[in-house]
Parts: structure tokens; C-alpha cells; sequence
């Protein structure tokens, strides 16, 4: 059974398999690249990997709307409990939750993170999904970490990493990171959402090519690819 992955603009993501929809960072109203409303978008399941409003500004009202289960660090499943949101997991760094899937684990993130109203949002995260026996690391906003080694000890058939710089590792970290993953594919995020994190993704992917053995996957907006 195959895992579809669509990027959705910025860093929302969704991934696809039999009857599961993942969403991961539900950013679409006020998301210039986004090209689907959050209205049209039914998760079965909710990732959050921080509580920025480029990564929860739709999250209220969809978790509302379809009662998909969220996991997320432990503050920001609190602040959801407090919008009325009732489904919400809160976990902590390190900790992994089996889910109707296969798994969610919470990975480490050098970010900062509140919420838009400026509650706390606990540390930042990534996320190691297991679906269909395929392993994907996102790991959503953040710096370069030489513990992203460890994280790539799992073995994962994808990565999905930042490039647009200023808010999190530009190109050339980025490049380190994957070193270090060791995935087998990898693929950008977090940036060409506005201009101070515009990025070149066909001079990344040929970066990838040269230095790593990693396979870049450089999908549009709205285009899925299967692993
Ligand atoms: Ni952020
Ligand atoms: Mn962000």
C-alpha cells in the first residue's frame, strides 16, 4: 500500500493511505501559496508541530469541525482543551503514541514556540510518522542539531526538512541536516510562502544530488508523490 504526500504551501502537509488523512500544521487561510480552503480538508488525524500562527492558523476550527484526533506537546494540548478542542493528545519530546495508522513520535526542534494569543506553547517539535510500514521524518521548524543523526537511526524513507532561512536552516544547513538523517528521500519545506524565505528548490535538489545519497523530491503546491 502506497503513502501519498501533497504539500499543501508553507509547511502544511498532508499524507495519505487507505481511509487515513494525515494533516500536518494546518496553515491555509492567509497563507499566500496555500491553494485549498481549510473548509475543503477532513483529517482523520492532526499533527502540530508548534504553536506559530504559520503552523496552527487553522487548526481550532478544523480539529473542531471533524473531531480528528491532535497530537502535540503536552501545552499545546492544554491551550486546545481550553478552545474547546476535546480530542487533543498532549505528549512530550521523546515520547511515541500508537495511533490508527501505525505511530506519531515527538523528535526534538531548535525553534521557539507560542501561541497566537501568547500563550506558551512548550518546546517545538518534530514529528517521526509510521504508516504502512514507512517511516517519514518532519522536522518542522527548526535549526541544524547533530542529534538529527540519532533521529536518522530509524531508518526513514523520507525527510522532509526546512530551507527558506531567516525562521529556520537556510539551504546550506539544510544540506548538513541530510548528512546527517541519511534518508532516503528528502524533500523541502518552510519556505517561497514570502519573499524573506524565498528559496531556489531546483539548486537545492541539485545540492542534495551532489553532496548526499538522498533522492530530493521537489513537489509543487497540490502535487502529491507516493512513497
Ligand atoms: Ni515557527
Ligand atoms: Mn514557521
Amino acid at each position: 500500500m502506497t503513502v501519498a504526500l501533497t504539500w499543501l504551501g508553507h509547511a502544511t502537509w498532508l499524507i495519505e493511505s487507505n481511509e487515513h488523512r494525515i494533516l500536518l500544521d494546518p496553515f491555509l487561510t492567509d497563507n499566500p501559496s496555500a491553494q485549498v480552503a481549510a473548509k475543503d480538508l477532513n483529517p482523520t488525524c492532526i499533527l502540530v508541530s508548534h504553536g506559530h500562527f504559520d503552523h496552527t492558523n487553522d487548526l481550532v476550527t478544523i480539529a473542531k469541525r471533524t473531531s480528528a484526533p491532535v497530537y502535540a506537546i503536552f501545552e499545546i494540548a492544554q491551550w486546545l482543551g481550553k478552545q474547546g478542542v476535546e480530542s487533543a493528545t498532549g505528549m512530550n519530546i521523546g515520547g511515541r503514541v500508537k495511533t490508527a495508522f501505525g505511530s506519531v513520535k515527538l523528535t526534538p526542534a531548535v525553534h521557539s514556540s507560542c501561541l497566537p494569543d501568547g500563550t506558551y506553547g512548550g518546546s517545538p517539535a518534530g514529528f517521526v510518522v509510521e504508516i504502512e510500514s514507512k517511516k517519514i521524518y518532519f522536522a518542522c521548524d527548526t535549526a541544524l542539531f547533530s542529534d538529527m543523526q540519532l533521529i536518522g537511526k530509524a531508518g526513514l524513507d523520507l525527510a522532509v526538512i526546512p530551507i527558506g532561512d531567516l525562521y529556520t536552516m537556510g539551504i546550506e544547513d539544510s544540506i548538513e541536516a541530510v548528512k546527517l538523517i541519511g534518508p532516503k528521500k528528502v524533500a523541502p519545506t518552510h519556505y517561497n510562502t514570502w519573499p524573506p524565505i524565498e528559496q531556489d528548490a531546483e539548486a537545492w535538489a541539485q545540492l542534495v544530488r551532489t553532496n548526499t545519497s538522498a533522492e530530493p523530491i521537489t513537489p509543487a503546491v497540490g502535487k502529491s508523490f507516493s512513497l
